[in-house]
């Protein structure tokens, strides 16, 4: 695949909402809202207005990965205030500690396209904006998979671990049974 990034902004708009569309909304419709304040709104075409809403404001960070012209997935990043709602988050405050500077929220590939290395250049893609914003404490949350049955990519929501350990992100505490706050500095 020819593999290429670019953001979420009211330009791409469309090839974010052709991708979720194609997914059936993502998650029954949250439209990547979940993580964001006020979470999702309850429906399918509230957390699409929502989101769209957010993209035009400009208060959406959001790594769209392309196949050519076809948008085949994204990685969403922000500061704790633009995503406030990660997941296993009450085990996440219950040992807070100093917040990150960024944190990632959601990944998502295509479902027909998974195995291609899509989510991969998405957070290489999340990663090198970040940076580029003046880098700091990053935060990812994602599954651990070694040491456990193969899971299938639809159940690893905040992706594999080994996604981030690539970049040198390290274990920092358990926040479920198998997803863990991994940490790296840019
Ligand atoms: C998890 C997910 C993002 C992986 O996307 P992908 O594009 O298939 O991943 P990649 O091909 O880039 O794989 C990158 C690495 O992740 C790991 N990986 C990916 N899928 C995996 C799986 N099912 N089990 C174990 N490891 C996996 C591998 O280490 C892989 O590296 P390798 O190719 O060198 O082995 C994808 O399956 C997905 O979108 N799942 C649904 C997530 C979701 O619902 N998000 C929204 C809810 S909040």
């Amino acid at each position: 695949m020819g593999l290429t990034t670019r953001m979420l902004t009211p330009d791409t708009w469309d090839d974010f909402a052709a991708l979720v569309e194609s997914n059936n909304g993502v998650w029954g419709g949250c439209w990547c809202m979940g993580f964001h304040p006020g979470g999702s709104t309850g429906t399918r075409q509230g957390n699409h207005d929502a989101k769209q809403q957010l993209v035009q404001q400009g208060a959406v960070h959001q790594v769209l990965v392309y196949d050519e012209e076809r948008c085949v997935g994204w990685c969403q990043f922000g500061t704790p205030p633009e995503l406030p709602n990660i997941k296993s988050r009450r085990a996440y405050d219950a040992e807070a500690q100093d917040p990150p500077d960024w944190r990632i929220g959601c990944i998502f590939t295509n479902s027909k396209d998974r195995g291609n290395g899509i989510a991969a250049a998405a957070v290489h893609g999340a990663l090198e904006e970040i940076k580029r914003a003046g880098g700091g404490v990053v935060e990812a949350y994602p599954e651990q998979t070694a040491d456990r049955p193969p899971q299938r990519g639809a159940y690893l929501h905040t992706g594999p671990e080994e996604l981030y350990a690539r970049h040198g992100f390290v274990r920092d505490r358990r926040i479920a049974k198998w997803r863990w706050v991994m940490r790296a500095t840019l």
